[in-house]
C-alpha cells in the first residue's frame, strides 16, 4: 500500500506519543504515528529518547485530565532546566477551551483536535519554521477517506465512524468528536484487507456508536450488513465497540449467531437500570426494552460474553435508583463491566443543571457495585472451566510464568509460557478461573500460529 506522502518538510524528530483513554485514541495514534514515520521522523519507545512528545488526550471524566495536566507541568519543568523538548496535545481534551486552556498555560507547541489529526506534519513543520505554537481544531473531510496503514500487531482497531449524534446529558464526547460520520465502505474494506494481508488475525471495529453507521445515507451499507462484509475477508476474528441499545437492531445480532468469525462477545453499555435515571440521562431507552435487547441477545447467540458500562452516582441518583442498577445485574448477569463514578465535566448539560451527589455517597455505590459484578464475573468465568476456548495470545503476562491473551469472546486468559512458542491464535482449555482471568493450558498442537517473537 502507497504510504501518505507528506506535505511538508522539517527536521527529523525522535517522537513518543502517549496514549490516554479509549481504543479510538488507540487507532488515532496509530495513524498519527504512521503519518510521522512516513514524513521521516522517528517513533522512539519512551518519552526520554524524544524530542517531540504528543500526548493524546481523553476528556471523558476528570481523572485523565488530572494526568495530563501533570505530566505538562513535568515537561514544563525539563524545558524550564533547558531539555529541547517539543510538545503536541492531541484526543479530546484538545479540542475543549479546557483543554485549551491548559495548553496555553503549559506552552504546548501543537495542538490538533480529534478531527484534524491529519494536519499533524504540516503542525511540525510551522512550529520548527516558525517558533510559534500550532493549533488545529477543524474536523477534515480528509479524515474519513484517509487510510491508515495496517499495524504490525495481532490486533487491528478500525475505526470505521467518529462522532456522535446522542446527547447524553453526562457526555463530552459530542462536543469532541462533532456529529457522527461514517467511512466509506471501500476504505473500510480497504484497511481491512491490508491488516489481514499484514498478519493481523483480530480487527476491532470502532465507533462511538458504531450501531449508526451509514444511518441516513443511502450510499452505504447498515452496521450489520458492514460486519458481514468485514468478516467476510476471512480474518479470523472480527469484534466491535461501542454500541448504542437505542440503535441496536435484530440484524446485527444474527450477523454475530451467523458469522462464525464474528465473536459471541457484546459491549452494550446500559449506564443506570433505573427509568428515571436513565431519562434524566437522557439515554433514549428504557429498563425493559434494554432488557428486551439482552434477551434476544442470548436466545440467539448461545454462550455470548455480555459487558456494560455503569455510572454510579449521577445527579439525584437515590438509593432507590442505585437498586434498580442493582437489580439489573441480577438479571443480565454480565461477564464484565466498566463500572464509573460520575465525573461533572464542564460542558455538559449535567455539570449545568444538576448538582453532583457527594463523594462518599457515590463512593460507596460503586464498591457495592464492584463487589456486586465480581460475584458474577466469577461465576460466569467459572462456566468455562474445562472447556476449550480460542485465544489469540498476544504478549508476555506481568507475571512472567505466563504469556497472555483474549479468547473469542474476550476473556483475558493466562498460560503458561513454555507453551507457547510464537504469539498467535491456540485452542486453550480453560483450568480455573478467577473473576477477571481465565487460566488454561494450550489443547494439542499449534494450528494457526504466526512467526512473531515473543516479548521479553
Ligand atoms: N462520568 C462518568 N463516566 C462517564 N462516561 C462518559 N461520561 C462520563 C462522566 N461524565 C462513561 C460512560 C461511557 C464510557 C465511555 O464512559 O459509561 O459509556
Ligand atoms: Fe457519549 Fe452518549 Fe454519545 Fe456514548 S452515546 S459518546 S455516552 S453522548
Amino acid at each position: 500500500m502507497d504510504l501518505p506522502v507528506p506535505s511538508s518538510r522539517s527536521r527529523e524528530h525522535r517522537v513518543h506519543v502517549i496514549t490516554h483513554g479509549c481504543q479510538m485514541n488507540e487507532y488515532d495514534t496509530h495513524t498519527v504515528s504512521s503519518e510521522l514515520v512516513a514524513g521521516g521522523h522517528r517513533i522512539v519507545d519512551t518519552p526520554a529518547d524524544a524530542d517531540l512528545i504528543i500526548l493524546n488526550t481523553c476528556a471523558v471524566r476528570g481523572k485523565p485530565v488530572e494526568k495530563v495536566v501533570t505530566m505538562l507541568g513535568e515537561f514544563r519543568k525539563q524545558r524550564l532546566a533547558g531539555r529541547d523538548l517539543t510538545v503536541g496535545m492531541m484526543g479530546c481534551l484538545a479540542q475543549l477551551e479546557e483543554g485549551q486552556e491548559i495548553a496555553r498555560k503549559f506552552g504546548v507547541d501543537i495542538l490538533v483536535g480529534p478531527g484534524a489529526i491529519t494536519d499533524i506534519l504540516d503542525a511540525i513543520e510551522a512550529v520548527d519554521r516558525t517558533h510559534e505554537p500550532f493549533w488545529s481544531l477543524e474536523f477534515k473531510d480528509d479524515l474519513h477517506t484517509h487510510l491508515t496503514p495496517a499495524p504490525d500487531t495481532l490486533t487491528g482497531f478500525l475505526t470505521i465512524m467518529r462522532g456522535c449524534n446522542h446527547n447524553c446529558t453526562y457526555c463530552i464526547v459530542p462536543q469532541t468528536r462533532g456529529p457522527e460520520v461514517s467511512r466509506s465502505l471501500e476504505s473500510i474494506l480497504h484497511e481491512a484487507r491490508a491488516m489481514q494481508q499484514n498478519g493481523v488475525q483480530e480487527i476491532y471495529l470502532l465507533g462511538q456508536n458504531v450501531n449508526s453507521y451509514g444511518l441516513g445515507r443511502s450510499d452505504l451499507p447498515s452496521f450489520a450488513e458492514l460486519l458481514r462484509r468485514v468478516a467476510d475477508t476471512g480474518i479470523p476474528r472480527v469484534k466491535f465497540t461501542t454500541s448504542h441499545p437505542m440503535n441496536f437492531t435484530s440484524d446485527v445480532i444474527d450477523a454475530v449467531a451467523e458469522h462464525e468469525n464474528i465473536c459471541n462477545y457484546i459491549h452494550l453499555p446500559v449506564q443506570s437500570g433505573s427509568d428515571r435515571v436513565l431519562r434524566r440521562m437522557a439515554r433514549e431507552y428504557r429498563r425493559e426494552r434494554y432488557l428486551e435487547i439482552v434477551a434476544e441477545i442470548k436466545a440467539k447467540v448461545p454462550d455470548v460474553v455480555l459487558s456494560t458500562d455503569i455510572i454510579v452516582g449521577f445527579p439525584g441518583e437515590t438509593e432507590e435508583d442505585f437498586g434498580a442498577t442493582l437489580s439489573l445485574y441480577e438479571e443480565v448477569h454480565y461477564d464484565t463491566a466498566y463500572m464509573f463514578m460520575y465525573s461533572a465535566r464542564p460542558g455538559t448539560p449535567s455539570y449545568k443543571h444538576f448538582d453532583d451527589l457527594p463523594r462518599d455517597v457515590k463512593t460507596e455505590r460503586l464498591g457495592r457495585l464492584i463487589e456486586r459484578q465480581k460475584v458474577w464475573s466469577h461465576r460466569k468465568n467459572q462456566r468455562w472451566v474445562g472447556r476449550e476456548l480460542r485465544v489469540l495470545i498476544r504478549e508476555a503476562a506481568t507475571d512472567s510464568q505466563y504469556v497472555v491473551g483474549h479468547s473469542d469472546q474476550n476473556h483475558t486468559v493466562l498460560v503458561p509460557r513454555e507453551q507457547v512458542g510464537e504469539m498467535g491464535l491456540y485452542p486453550v482449555t480453560v483450568e480455573t478461573a478467577t473473576p477477571h482471568t481465565l487460566y488454561g493450558t494450550v489443547a494439542g498442537a499449534v494450528p494457526e500460529s504466526i512467526p512473531l517473537l515473543m516479548a521479553s
